[in-house]
């Protein structure tokens, strides 16, 4: 088994609070993410055990959102919206810029494990275009300094 007991534990009080057991997929799959980093095949089966739902049904859910990688990702997660708002107003040109900075197209991680780059859908903050999600922190008003800047940050510990 690769979830940790512990894990298994807050799965199983999880799903007994709902009625009805696929209630409990998202749940139990952002449990065991925060476990493990990532979902996998291997995981939706386990789940399946636990929770007593379909691994096919746990795979769908996960596959729909981009939060349940199948692999891990870096230690910063770069998501860079590639919506209306922030693709008119540059957002090509700073997956480029971070493409070309890292060495790494998108859905890709760096080989240090630091970086991984990936496009996302509107995260609500389209006043304040281009933008990037940054493991839980929104920096907004990109422009390729201020990109720049960021990134030499987050390489040094910052
Ligand atoms: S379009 Fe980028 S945050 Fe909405």
């Amino acid at each position: 088994m690769i979830l940790s007991e512990k894990t298994v534990k807050k799965i199983r009080e999880k799903a007994s609070k709902y009625p009805k057991r696929k209630a409990a997929i998202l749940p139990s799959l952002t449990l065991a993410y925060k476990q493990l980093g990532y979902v996998d095949n291997e995981i939706y089966i386990e789940i399946s055990e636990v929770i007593n739902v379909p691994q096919l049904e746990i795979a769908e859910a996960a596959s729909f959102y981009t939060m349940f990688p199948k692999k891990p990702r870096g230690k910063y997660l770069l998501q860079v919206c590639n919506n209306i708002s922030c693709a008119l107003l540059g957002a090509d040109a700073m997956v480029d810029r971070l493409e070309e900075k890292l060495a790494i197209k998108r859905g890709e991680t760096t080989d240090d494990g630091l970086f991984t780059l990936i496009s996302v859908e509107c995260l609500g903050s389209c006043c304040t275009a281009p933008m990037i999600q940054i493991n839980d922190d929104f920096h907004e008003n990109l422009t390729r300094k201020k990109l720049d800047k960021l990134l030499e940050g987050l390489k040094n510990g910052k």
